[in-house]
């Protein structure tokens, strides 16, 4: 099953024990396929009844800040971290420490020091390329290998991206190339590359999955989303770019003034063990790196380690004074132009 792309979806998960405690309100900005097994497994742990709503990282933000004096979501779990950063520096998040912080990797407790423990990472994966390697033959299409290779004319239409107001995987695209050729070559980079773009749908995995389904040839995503789509049988591949490429660091947080805030924490703390990152990612077939240390690598997970990447500065990408300004630049610069 995939969510409705872009829109909201709100499950109300199957019935539970009589032992059942209260309910747990989860916003969740992962796909749904991994949102579902996650507020399942937690249900199934505790007893507690998950009310599940998804949409996008971006319009996730959005939603907190307009629902900000009357707070609806008890835990923000996944989507890219900037704007988990961004809440927690809007005061939209609250603090909170975990016994089992000690258990994460180095990037996933940085993130938590850093913010001053208002989002913590709960998994990684690292920003590529998708192409349909059926339609790129076809079409007598090279296979991209570099950020310069998107701006070959023979791409011109073949390609998606979503759109950076709404997806946090965008805005990261625009980060990563901010922070590696600098704002000015970045903006004219993303003008020519606008040029090709066949369409910039809200959510960050719709590209990958019209490459699935040979709608396009080609999409910058997350490569872990193009190796998934392979393991499921579709004629994807996939490339880290040759220059160098940035990250997510996939974030949770506690929503400032959470009606059901015991369970928040309780939630928070299931969430950073090794068994329900295991459990959850095998049934949703994530192929992310996952936060505890002690979850492997699953087989034909790309491994970050081996990927060249830029030490993304999270704290000045997730900051709201700087988001807002570069998807304003964005919107006026690239996405108002024709096509
Ligand atoms: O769940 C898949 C995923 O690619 C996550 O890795 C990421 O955090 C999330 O989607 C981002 O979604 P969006 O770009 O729609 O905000």
């Amino acid at each position: 099953m995939r969510a409705a792309l872009g829109c909201t979806a709100i499950l109300l998960l199957p019935a539970l024990p009589a032992s059942a405690q209260g309910s747990l309100n989860l916003y969740c900005s992962a796909t749904i396929e991994w949102c579902t097994p996650i507020a399942r497994g937690f249900e199934r742990e505790s007893g507690i009844r998950v009310v599940l709503s998804q949409k996008s990282t971006g319009e996730m933000l959005a939603q907190l800040r307009a629902e900000a004096r009357n707070p609806r979501g008890d835990v923000w779990w996944g989507g890219t971290g900037d704007p988990h950063v961004a809440a927690g520096e809007e005061g939209l998040t609250v603090a909170h420490e975990s016994p089992r912080i000690a258990e994460l990797h180095d990037w996933a407790q940085a993130q938590w020091r850093q913010t001053e423990g208002r989002t913590v990472g709960v998994y990684a994966s690292v920003l590529g390329f998708g192409f349909n390697t059926e339609l790129v033959a076809r079409r007598n299409l090279p296979a991209p290998r570099c950020w310069a290779d998107l701006l070959n004319p023979a791409y011109r239409g073949e390609i998606q991206m979503a759109n950076p107001n709404s997806s946090g995987t965008a805005y990261i695209v625009i980060a990563t190339l901010v922070q590696m050729m600098g704002e000015e070559p970045a903006f004219d980079y993303l003008k020519r590359l606008h040029g090709s773009i066949n369409a910039y749908p809200r959510s960050g995995t719709a590209p990958i999955t019209a490459v699935a389904r040979g709608e396009t040839a080609l999409s910058i995503s997350f490569v872990h989303n193009a190796a998934e789509e392979a393991a499921a049988g579709f004629p994807v591949g996939h490339a880290v770019p040759c220059e160098g490429t940035g990250y997510e660091i996939g974030s949770m947080s506690i929503i400032r003034g959470a009606r059901n805030m015991a369970n928040a924490q309780r939630f928070y703390h299931w969430a950073l063990s090794a068994e329900a990152q295991i459990a959850a990612s095998a049934e949703a077939r994530k192929l992310q790196t996952m936060a505890n240390r002690n979850v492997p690598l699953t087989d034909g997970a790309p491994n970050m380690a081996t990927a060249r990447i830029i030490d993304y500065d999270n704290a000045r990408f997730g900051a709201g004074a700087e988001r807002r300004r570069l998807l304003a630049r964005w919107d006026r610069e690239v996405g108002a132009l024709p096509r």
